[in-house]
């Protein structure tokens, strides 16, 4: 099963808020920690200066001190709408002094260090803040610790103030982010579906290249495979209607030949004249079953080309011998000696063995048609230093500058005998290219002759080898 195409959309929103979110977070938690501890030192502050009021009210008196708070200063000192306040006054010598005894000391024992000293505690079940500050009061030596507590309401409702003011336009801010996204990913994909679009309007004949001026500069280099994609396909096809076209007149003349064979043979008065044009009528259809032949062979190869072709392991030298073998009697009877030899071991390559004696039969059947009665062919397959195979004739070979010629679809030289159609060396090469092959023209060893090699791609095992 195909997997589900992945949305550009939700990649593109995870891969920019996630790590948005991540750093939104940690910056909301800096600030917050940041924000909060100020705060908390301002409350502090406040809580220090209600015990140094306090520290106002420890009076000392020869060996005694006292602290004094009057009703109404106790009364203010104690009023606040949303926190509790307590205090504890309490003597080096003597402890306890005033306030509320349940207020928990400092754990430090006590001493005349003056520094004010912030702890956090329980009482009465509600978490507090302390400060406890040590005054020796004037005209005494006796050291006096006064502690003053409050509650965390005020605390807690600021650090939730903070945090929503923190949290809650960076959230917005991610949000607003992703939307952003959401919807310039939409209007930024918008040249493409535009261009999916007037391509799918398209008729299948349509080859023209697509105008890319409108196309934004990212998208330009799609436009510009696609372009150079029709241009072959344009090609492509331009060759093919040329194939086509050729294929036809091929045809046409054989059959048209054919046409005016049957009816003189249907107007022959004597069965000597019927004779000869029924002679001519089955070269005629020799001719068109030859063509048919070579065709199908290249379109056969031609559809190997373009699926992926599996091929088997082949013994190359079995199937040639096999193939001189078919060609002895066409060789006897233009008194031609057909030699076969086979160099080293083994001859395997990976190929369609249908195509492979295809191409090997063409490259017999040119030998023997085109080189000279009571001729030499000599047919060679070699296994080192690649697999080759080459069939060599003493005719009267191909001009160099026909050599390339030669390998085009319908091409014949001028004045070649006989009445083929101009596709044997095109399928030679066909089939080599389907695998990997390389055709190679030459002349024979006193250089007369025609010598086509067909030179085999080094097996993934041969390499191996070779390289040991
Ligand atoms: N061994 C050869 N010696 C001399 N000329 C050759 C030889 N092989 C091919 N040719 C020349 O090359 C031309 C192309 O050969 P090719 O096999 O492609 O076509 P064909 O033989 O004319 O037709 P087909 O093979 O399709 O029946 C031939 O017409 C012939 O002139
Ligand atoms: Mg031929």
């Amino acid at each position: 099963m195909a997997a589900k195409p992945k949305s550009l959309r939700i990649q593109l929103l995870a891969r920019l808020t996630l790590p948005l979110l991540v750093l939104v977070l940690l910056d909301a938690a800096v600030s917050y920690y940041v924000a909060l501890h100020y705060a908390n030192t301002a409350y502090d502050y406040w809580l220090l200066d209600s015990a140094s009021s306090l520290v106002q009210q420890v009076k000392g008196r020869q060996d005694k001190v006292t602290f004094e708070l009057p009703p109404i200063a106790l009364q203010v000192f104690r009023w606040d709408e949303i926190d509790e306040t307590f205090f504890k006054v309490e003597s080096f010598k003597s402890g306890f002094m005033a306030g509320d005894k349940a207020l928990p000391s400092p754990p430090q024992p006590m001493s005349y260090q003056q520094k004010p000293y912030f702890t956090d505690a329980e009482i009465q079940g509600k978490k507090v803040r302390i400060v406890s500050l040590v005054t020796i009061p004037p005209n005494s030596t006796e050291a006096v610790r006064i502690s003053v507590a409050e509650t965390l309401n005020k605390r807690r409702s600021m650090m939730v103030e903070i945090l929503m003011a923190v949290v809650v336009p960076q959230f917005l801010l991610v949000i607003i982010t992703g939307l952003h996204i959401w919807t310039g990913v939409k209007r930024g994909l918008k040249p493409l579906r535009e261009l999916a679009g007037a391509i799918s309007q398209r008729s299948a004949r349509d080859l023209y290249p697509i105008p890319d001026n409108d196309v934004p500069l990212e998208v330009h280099s799609l436009t510009h495979t696609i372009n150079a994609l029709l241009q072959s396909l344009g090609a492509a096809m331009m060759s093919q209607r040329r194939f086509i076209e050729n294929a036809a007149h091929q045809l046409r003349t054989p059959l048209a030949g054919l046409k005016i064979q049957a009816e003189r043979a249907l107007q022959a008065d004597n069965l000597e004249a019927m004779k000869l044009t029924m002679g001519q009528i089955k070269n005629a259809v020799d001719r068109v079953a030859h063509l048919s032949t070579q065709l199908l062979t290249l379109a056969r190869s031609e559809s190997m080309a373009s699926h992926m072709a599996e091929f088997e392991r082949v013994d190359l030298k079995g199937v040639v011998y096999e193939c001189c073998m078919e060609w002895v009697p066409k060789a006897l009877e233009r008194n031609i000696e057909l030699g076969f030899e086979a160099q080293g071991a083994p001859h395997d390559v990976m190929a369609d063995a249908t195509l492979l004696r295809e191409s090997i039969n063409n490259l017999l059947d040119n030998a023997i048609r085109y080189s000279n009665a009571g001729g030499q062919i000599n047919v060679l397959v070699r296994s080192s230093p690649r697999v080759l195979l080459s069939v060599e004739d003493n005719g009267p070979g191909i001009q160099a500058s026909e050599t390339d010629k030669v390998f085009e679809r319908f091409y014949r030289i001028p004045g070649s005998p006989g009445d083929g159609c101009g596709l044997g060396l095109a399928i030679v090469k066909e089939i080599a290219e389907l695998h990997n092959a390389q055709v190679e023209m030459g002349c024979g060893p006193q250089g007369t002759g025609t010598r086509v090699t067909v030179v085999f791609p080094v097996a993934s095992d041969d390499v191996r080898r070779l390289k040991r």
